[in-house]
C-alpha cells in the first residue's frame, strides 16, 4: 500500500484483506472516476486513465434498454484499454435487473455496479435508482436477483445515497439495504453523502462517512470496500475525505469533468510532489484527443454537442477562461473545435490552477439520462 494511504486511512487494518483482482487498485490509489450520465463515456474514461485514474464506472445503463438490445447496448461496448471498469445498471424490477447484469458479462466488465442512487423522479410510479431506498424490499430483491444471476463471475458493488430523506424510517431503510449488500457478498458500496430528496441542493453530509465506516468496521476488516462520493473537487479533498472518514476511497464525479489532471495531481500528492497546473500545450493535446475519441464513439455531430459542455469545463484552466468558454459554446464540428485550439491554445504558457470549485459553479446536475 502507498505510504500516504497508510497514514491517512485510520480504519485500515495493518494486513490488507484479500481483494478481488478487479478492485485491487484501491490499495495503490484511493480514488476513481464515478459514473456520470451524459459525460463518463469511453472518451472521458480513457482520458482519465491516461492521467492516472485507476478505475472507472460507466454511466447508469437502463436495464430495459440493455434487454431491448441494438442501440441500447452501445454504452456497453468496451475497448481493451478501458479496464478495470464497472458497468452500472439501473432499473425497477429484480428479474429485469438480473437479466441486464447477465447481458453485461460477455462485454468484459470487471465489476457490475447496481445503481440505488439516481434522484431523478419515479418513472410511471415505478421505483428505480435512489427511489429504491424508500422501497427496501424491492431494493433487496434486486440485489439478491443480480447476485444470483452473476454468481461469482465478477464482483458486485452498489451505489447508494445516504438515505432517501432525513427521517428515521429512511435511515433504517438505508441500513437494512446496506446490511443486505454485505450479507449477499457484494464487494463494496459507494455512498453519496446527499439524500435523494436533497438532489444537489447544499453540500453533502460528510460526518455520515465516519459513522458508516465505524458501524461497518468488521465488514471492512473482512475486505468490504466503502467509498464516499460528494463534493470531491480537488486532489486534496480526495485525501482529506479519506483521512477524516476511514473510507476505502472516494469517487471523483463533477470534479473530473474537464479536469483529468485531478488524477495526476492526486498521484503527485501521494509522492509528495508539488502540483503544477497543466500548461496551455498540455491542455491543447488533451482537448484534441478528447474530441477525436468522442468523434470515433458518437460521430462528429453528436460529439460536437457533447464536447461543448466539456470545453466549457476545460476552459477554467485557461488564463482567458471567459473568452475561451464563449468560443467552446459555439463549437459544432471537429473543424470548429480545431479553430478554438488554433486561436487560444497556439502559444504555450502556464495554465490557471482551478482550486476549489463549488458544486454550483460546475453547473452540472444529475439527469440519469438513460443511455
Ligand atoms: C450529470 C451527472 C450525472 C450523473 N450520473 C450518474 C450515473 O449515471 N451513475 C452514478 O452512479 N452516479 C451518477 N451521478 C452522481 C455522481 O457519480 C456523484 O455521486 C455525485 O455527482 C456527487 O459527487 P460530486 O459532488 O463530487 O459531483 C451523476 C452526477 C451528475 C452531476
Amino acid at each position: 500500500m502507498h505510504r500516504l494511504a497508510m497514514t491517512i486511512n485510520r480504519n485500515q487494518p495493518e494486513t490488507l484483506p484479500a481483494r478481488p483482482q478487479a478492485l485491487a487498485w484501491v490499495d495503490r490509489a484511493p480514488f476513481f472516476q464515478a459514473g456520470l450520465a451524459g459525460y463518463s463515456d469511453a472518451a472521458m474514461r480513457l482520458i482519465a486513465r491516461r492521467h492516472g485514474c485507476p478505475y472507472c464506472v460507466t454511466e447508469a445503463m437502463l436495464d430495459t434498454l440493455l434487454i431491448a438490445g441494438g442501440r441500447g447496448l452501445k454504452p456497453a461496448y468496451l475497448t481493451d484499454d478501458d479496464h478495470p471498469i464497472a458497468g452500472q445498471i439501473i432499473g425497477s424490477e429484480p428479474g429485469e435487473m438480473a437479466q441486464a447484469a447477465k447481458i453485461l458479462l460477455p462485454f468484459g466488465f470487471d465489476v457490475i455496479d447496481v445503481n440505488l442512487a439516481c434522484p431523478v423522479k419515479k418513472i410511471r410510479k415505478r421505483h428505480r435508482g435512489g427511489h429504491l431506498l424508500s422501497a427496501p424490499d424491492t431494493a433487496v430483491d434486486i440485489l439478491a436477483a443480480v447476485r444470483d444471476a452473476v454468481g461469482d463471475a465478477v464482483p458486485l458493488t452498489v451505489k447508494l445515497r445516504r438515505a432517501f430523506d432525513d427521517t428515521d424510517e429512511m435511515a433504517a431503510n438505508f441500513h437494512r439495504i446496506f446490511e443486505a449488500v454485505i450479507g449477499l457478498g457484494y464487494a463494496g458500496a459507494t455512498v453519496h453523502s446527499r439524500t435523494v430528496r436533497q438532489k444537489y441542493n447544499g453540500p453533502g453530509h460528510r460526518p455520515f462517512f465516519a459513522e458508516l465506516t465505524a458501524r461497518y468496521r468488521d465488514a471492512m476488516a473482512d475486505g468490504f470496500l466503502v467509498f464516499g462520493s460528494g463534493d470531491v473537487f480537488t486532489p486534496r479533498s480526495i485525501f482529506d475525505t479519506v483521512r477524516d472518514s476511514g473510507l476505502s476511497g472516494v469517487s471523483v464525479a463533477r470534479g473530473a469533468i474537464g479536469d483529468p489532471w485531478i488524477f495526476e495531481h492526486a498521484h503527485a500528492l501521494m509522492r509528495g510532489e508539488p502540483l503544477t497546473p497543466p500548461t496551455i500545450f498540455q491542455q491543447r493535446d488533451v482537448l484534441a484527443e478528447h474530441f477525436e475519441l468522442s468523434v470515433s464513439l458518437h460521430g462528429e455531430r453528436a460529439a460536437g454537442r457533447m464536447m461543448r459542455k466539456f470545453g466549457i469545463k476545460f476552459s477554467r484552466h485557461h488564463p482567458h477562461a471567459d473568452v475561451v468558454k464563449d468560443a467552446f459554446c459555439r463549437v459544432s464540428t471537429l473543424d470548429d473545435w480545431r479553430a478554438v485550439l488554433d486561436r487560444y491554445y497556439h502559444e504555450d504558457g502556464p495554465g490557471t490552477p482551478i482550486g476549489q470549485v463549488s458544486p454550483d459553479e460546475t453547473g452540472t446536475t444529475e439527469t440519469c439520462e438513460v443511455v
